[in-house]
């Protein structure tokens, strides 16, 4: 049987176009992960208060948990997965690496989106913006030192022409 409330939506996910079936309540985080099997992008809290869900939407970085899938129609979603370039990590994802910027894990997805977000912005934030970008993004076993410092070395390289740092703007027709 049909089922009435399903809704379609068209999304440029990661780069790639494509249409979902969602119910009007799901949130874009329980599509990621449970339609896409995007499971890179962590719940936690489920709402709005620990960043562990964090994508970038249109550029923008967002809380999953907190944003409907109805409301994503056409527009262009990027998550963790979709940073690296084949076997090349994103900077910002090789600067938590070389700053032992995690470990658990468990909010480095969401850091690290955040962290994009800005770095789209701004190529040179000062440390007091990189604070105030992920004030939202709860670490519980790293510590921030690590984290803002991961950020600052990225901000300080040339990141003009790094083809990552592009907002992919193309949509899907
Ligand atoms: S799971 Fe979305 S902000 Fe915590
Ligand atoms: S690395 Fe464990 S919560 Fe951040």
């Amino acid at each position: 049987m049909t089922d009435r409330l399903l809704k379609n939506i068209s999304i440029k996910i990661n780069g790639v176009c494509k249409s979902i079936d969602i119910h009007p309540t799901d949130t874009l985080v329980q599509v990621l992960r449970e339609k896409l099997g995007l499971i890179g992008t962590k719940v936690s809290c489920g709402q709005g208060e620990c960043g562990a869900c964090t994508v970038l939407l249109d550029g923008e970085a967002v809380n999953s948990c907190l944003v409907l899938a109805a409301s994503v129609d056409g527009r262009q979603i990027i998550t963790i997965e979709g940073l690296a370039h084949g076997a090349r990590l994103d900077p910002i994802q090789q600067a938590f690496v070389d700053h032992d910027a995690s470990q658990c894990g468990y909010c480095t997805p969401g850091m690290i989106m955040s962290a994009k977000g800005l770095l789209i912005k701004s190529n040179s934030p000062s440390s007091e913006e990189i604070q105030t970008a992920l004030a939202g993004n709860i670490c519980r076993c790293t510590g921030y030192k690590q984290i803002v410092g991961a950020v600052k070395a990225v901000s300080e390289k040339d990141t003009k022409n790094n083809p990552n740092n592009e907002k992919r703007s193309q949509k899907c027709i």
